[in-house]
This record gives structure tokens, sequence and C-alpha cells, in this order.
């Protein structure tokens, strides 16, 4: 259960009936807008290109509550995703093994192997179909409150982009990068991390890499000190999207390289709002936001199943062995993680928001 005043819970398995989700305590009112709903959950569904896995799903959600006449009533919502392209036999021939890097063994343990393995189950990325969705329906309760949420790729393996600067992060900005198949700020370097996905491809392997993740328009003053500070709450989101293995905010691990004077954001006041030109602390102080813009971080590892050989032991971790995955697999998951950490972004805002003001 992700939340604190808002409680947002996932349910499903990549190849059983499908996915989704139930949300409690979403604000009353808000407009179901389902073309934006939908390409929104477009933007993560895969099959789209030589990037992703070819395994296609159309991704609609169906309201079974929580929805009346086109707004939320915000009664508990609940909101279901079909599977409808799954392929268990690819799966049937490797689940004897446990795919290093997934979660194979490590939920076989959990649940005394009932777990449903298929497609890795319940830990599929299959399931951040309905965070998107719940960011989806909550984008439009951000934009209300002048939040714009967006993000871009600054890694692809070694192809590397520059990081947004404090002054550059506005709405008009956030909406273009929404946009793009592969989000970045410099012009080319979306070849050179194509060229990186379709090299590590071709020999059956994986890449992985970072997204930078950005808030604009948020007010002074949101968040808690210490343990629902908005570092705690954000990290907290972005931790429960499969593959995400650190999470920084501003410039995170580079901050332990400068000097105070370098690390500090000069701060001034303009119209009446507190400004800085940088962004090392990435829009928060005490885990409260300062009202700059807020920047997050997450590196993506790259994809555990890949076709390459590898050893293992058994699901039960009782015998050595080998295995080659098979099955329809990102060669690069970053792409597809775009959608899915913004959503995690905004779960994450509502939810201050709504500890803070109701
Ligand atoms: C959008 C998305 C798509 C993913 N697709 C795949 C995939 O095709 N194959 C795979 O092995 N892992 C994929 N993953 C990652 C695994 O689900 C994840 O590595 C696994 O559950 C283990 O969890 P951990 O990496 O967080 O420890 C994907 C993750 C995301 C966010």
């Amino acid at each position: 259960m992700l939340g604190n005043r808002l409680r947002l819970s996932v349910f499903g398995e990549s190849h059983g009936e499908g996915i989704g989700l139930v949300a409690e305590n979403l604000p009353s009112g808000i407009e179901i807008d389902t073309c934006a709903i939908v390409a929104e959950m477009a933007r993560r569904a895969p099959g789209k290109s030589p990037l992703s896995t070819p395994r296609r799903e159309a991704d609609e959600p169906r309201f079974i509550s929580g929805v009346y006449k086109g707004h939320t009533t915000g009664t508990p919502l609940c909101a279901i995703i079909e599977n409808t392209n799954t392929r268990s036999a690819d799966y049937e021939r490797t689940e004897s093994f446990a795919r290093p890097g997934h979660a194979d063994f490590t939920g076989f343990k959990r649940y005394s192997g009932f777990n449903d393995l298929r497609g890795g189950g319940h830990f599929s990325g299959r399931l951040t179909a309905p965070i998107v969705l719940i960011g989806a329906i909550l984008r439009p309760f951000l934009s209300a409150k002048g939040i714009e949420i967006g993000a871009h790729i600054v890694r692809i393996g070694k192809a590397e982009d520059r990081r947004l600067e404090s002054g550059e992060i506005t709405p008009e900005l956030l909406s273009r990068l929404r946009a793009q198949e592969l989000p970045v700020l410099t012009c080319g370097i979306d070849e050179k991390m194509r060229a990186e996905v379709g090299s590590a491809k071709k020999d059956g392997d994986s890449v992985g890499g970072i997204i930078e993740t950005a808030a604009t328009g948020l007010p002074a003053g949101l968040g808690d000190p210490m343990f629902d500070g908005v570092e705690s709450l954000v990290s907290r989101a972005f931790f429960a999207v499969p593959a995400v293995k650190g999470v920084a905010f501003g410039a995170g691990f580079q901050a332990a390289e400068m000097r105070g004077s370098e690390c500090n954001d000069a701060l001034y006041t303009e119209n009446g709002r507190v400004c800085s030109k940088t962004n090392n602390n990435g829009g928060i102080l005490g885990g409260i936001t300062v009202g700059t813009p807020l920047t997050v971080s997450a590196a993506i590892k790259p994809t555990p199943s890949i076709a390459i050989k590898q050893k293992t032991v058994t699901i039960d971790g009782n015998e050595n062995g080998e295995i080659e995955v098979r099955g329809r697999h990102d060669p690069c998951i970053v792409p597809r993680a775009v959608p899915v950490l913004e959503s995690a972004l905004i779960f994450a805002l509502a939810d201050i928001i709504m500890s803070s003001y109701e």
C-alpha cells in the first residue's frame, strides 16, 4: 500500500486475467478524461518501438467503482486492465530456474512457491501500468494547482545528456519532453541512446540508465521534517517501481564532491516568489519544498531477462544450473519507465498536498 492520506494498492499478475488498482481517498470531482488517460498509458505500453518488448497490450482501463458521470466520486476507485497478449509457454520452459536479477527466487521464498511465476507474475514490469493510470487520473488535480510534472532521460548505457537547470524548468519544457519518444535535452543524444540499446539487443544483452523527473509550480512549505519529508515520500513511491536501484534529489551523490559554497543554492526573490539559479538540493530543504522546481533522479538497472547464457540456481535455490532467458523482454527499460516515474511523483505530491491541506 502506498501513500498516507491517498492509499494505493495494485493487484494482478503478468499472465493472469488482468491487473489493476484500488485507490482510496481520491479527491472527488476530478474529471476522467478517457482520451488523455489512454494516451498516457500508451506512453508506457510495450510494442511501439524496437527499443521495447514486442508484447502489445491495449492497456485500456475499465472502471469498476469510484467514477460516476465522468468524474471521481471520492469513494474507493477500482480499475481493471485486462491482459490480452500473454504467451506463457515462453516462461514454462525456463521457470524451473531463477532468472538472475529478477524476483523469481525471492518471490518463491516469500510465497513458499505458491506465487504465479509466469512472466514474472506480480513482479512483472506490467504492474507499472496501474501506476501510470493513477498518475493520469491525478495529473489534472495537480495541474489545477499550477503544478506540472515531466521527465527526461539523462543516460542510457554510456550515452549521457546534461541535467536540468533550475531556471529552465517550465511547464512548456516539461510538456515538450512528454511529447518525445526519447525525451532528451540535447539534440542528437537520443540517437546515441538508441545505438546503445541496439548494440545491447544485438548481443542478447540489456542496458540501464538514469531518468530525471521534475515538478514545477510547487508552493513553498509542503511536507514535514524527517519521516514524512518530501524526499522520504517521493523515494518510497520511486522505489516501488521495479528496476529502480537508486534515487537522488538535485545533485544527489555529486553533492558529496562539492564544497558548501558550490552546493548551496543561492536564493533570491522575484515577483513575490523565492527562486534559485542552481538546484543542487532538488527544491527540498529539511524535507520541505522551497517553492523552486523539484528534481529527482532514478537509476534504472539493465533489464534482468537477457538471452545470454547465465549461471543460476533452480527456483527453490537447491541446485545449480544455467539459464538462457526466452520470451519478450525490453533490451532497455528506461524509455518505458519515464511515464511510470512521472506518475510516481504525481501520486506522492498529490498525497503530500492532501495530507497537508485536507
Ligand atoms: C516499465 C518496466 C518494464 C520492465 N520490463 C521488464 C522486462 O521486459 N523483462 C525483465 O526481466 N524485467 C523487466 N522489468 C524489471 C523487473 O520487473 C524487475 O527488475 C524485477 O521485478 C526485479 O525487481 P528489482 O529490479 O526492483 O529488484 C521492467 C520494469 C519496468 C519498470
